[in-house]
Formats: C-alpha cells, sequence, structure tokens
C-alpha cells in the first residue's frame, strides 16, 4: 500500500463526519438551540482526528519529506496552501469552542455565531480534501522510491499508534482539572 492510502481513507470519515455536522446545524437553525454534546463532539472529532491524527500525518511526516526533495513550483504553492488551510482551521474551531462557551454562558445570540462558523468549516474540508485528492497527493508519491514509501508508512502506523495515548493523556489531564 502507498502512503496516501491511509491519508485518502481518513478524508472519506472527515467527509462524512463533517456532512452530519452540517446537518445538525440545520436542524439547531430550525430549533433555535444547540445541544452542547452536538458541538463538543464534532470539536473533539477535528481537533483530535482531523487535525491531530490526520493532518499530523501530513505535516509532520508527508509535508516534512516534500520539503527534502526539489518539487515544481506549482507543488510547492500547494503546500503552503495546505499548511495555511490546516491554520485556518484550527482557528475557526477555536472560534466555535469560544463561541459555544459564551452560549452556555447565556448569550443566545452565540447560536448564530456557532451555525455560522460550522458551517464554514463544514464547507472548508471537502474543498481542501478536494485539494489534496485531486491534485497533491497523486504527483506528490511520484517524488518517493519504494523504499521511502515503505518507510512513510511505517512511520504513518507508528504515529497513529502514539495517538490513543497521547489523546487520553490529555483526558486525564483536562478529567483532573474539573
Ligand atoms: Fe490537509
Ligand atoms: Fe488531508
Amino acid at each position: 500500500m502507498k502512503p496516501i492510502g491511509p491519508l485518502m481513507w481518513e478524508h472519506r470519515l472527515i467527509e462524512k463526519m463533517l456532512g452530519a455536522m452540517m446537518r445538525h446545524m440545520d436542524r439547531a437553525e430550525t430549533d433555535k438551540n444547540v445541544n452542547p454534546v452536538i458541538i463538543d463532539t464534532a470539536v473533539d472529532f477535528v481537533r483530535t482526528y482531523a487535525d491531530r491524527t490526520h493532518h499530523g500525518k501530513e505535516e509532520e511526516i508527508l509535508f516534512r519529506d516534500l520539503a527534502k526533495k526539489e518539487l515544481t513550483a506549482d507543488l510547492k504553492r500547494i503546500m503552503q496552501e495546505l499548511i495555511d488551510e490546516h491554520v485556518w482551521g484550527r482557528k475557526t474551531t477555536a472560534r466555535i469552542v469560544a463561541a459555544k462557551e459564551a452560549y452556555l454562558s447565556g448569550d443566545e445570540g452565540k447560536l448564530a455565531d456557532i451555525i455560522h462558523l460550522a458551517r464554514e468549516l463544514g464547507g472548508f474540508y471537502p474543498r481542501h480534501i478536494e485539494k489534496e485528492d485531486k491534485h497533491f497527493f497523486y504527483p506528490c508519491q511520484e517524488y518517493f522510491n519504494k523504499d521511502e514509501q515503505e518507510k512513510m508508512l511505517a512511520e504513518f502506523w507508528e504515529f497513529d499508534r502514539k495517538m490513543v495515548h497521547e489523546k487520553y493523556n490529555k483526558v486525564f489531564e483536562y478529567y483532573a482539572g474539573l
């Protein structure tokens, strides 16, 4: 298997999850309220899975190794766009959390902000994923020989293996501080 394989499977789950989040936002708009669990679950998914686990492998392994290659100007530009988009995703997620906190503190007007920001995030991911799937991953893998691809895939699995431990150490720190 090529290293872009697991990245593309992860894209499919991210698409499905954010599609479900978009449907929840439509319901929140109709109902004029939102169950905080709907937001917390989406935020945890985006932070732990889409950002830390998925973007983590892209940035800390794939992009790191690509940066050592003589990429075409086009691929270099796309890689920078992807990095910038990851940053935008993190900021937007933080803004959703801030709006949710204000909403829970009684500022009902923040519901519109939550819905707007969640829809921005839900609209952003499919575009970001399409850019990677259709314009970046395939030309990128041409820069790596078979050995390098196998090493990268092994590093991906090791990265994933650590994630559950990192996640639950964070859960513990949060829980102990409540
Ligand atoms: Fe990405
Ligand atoms: Fe991706």
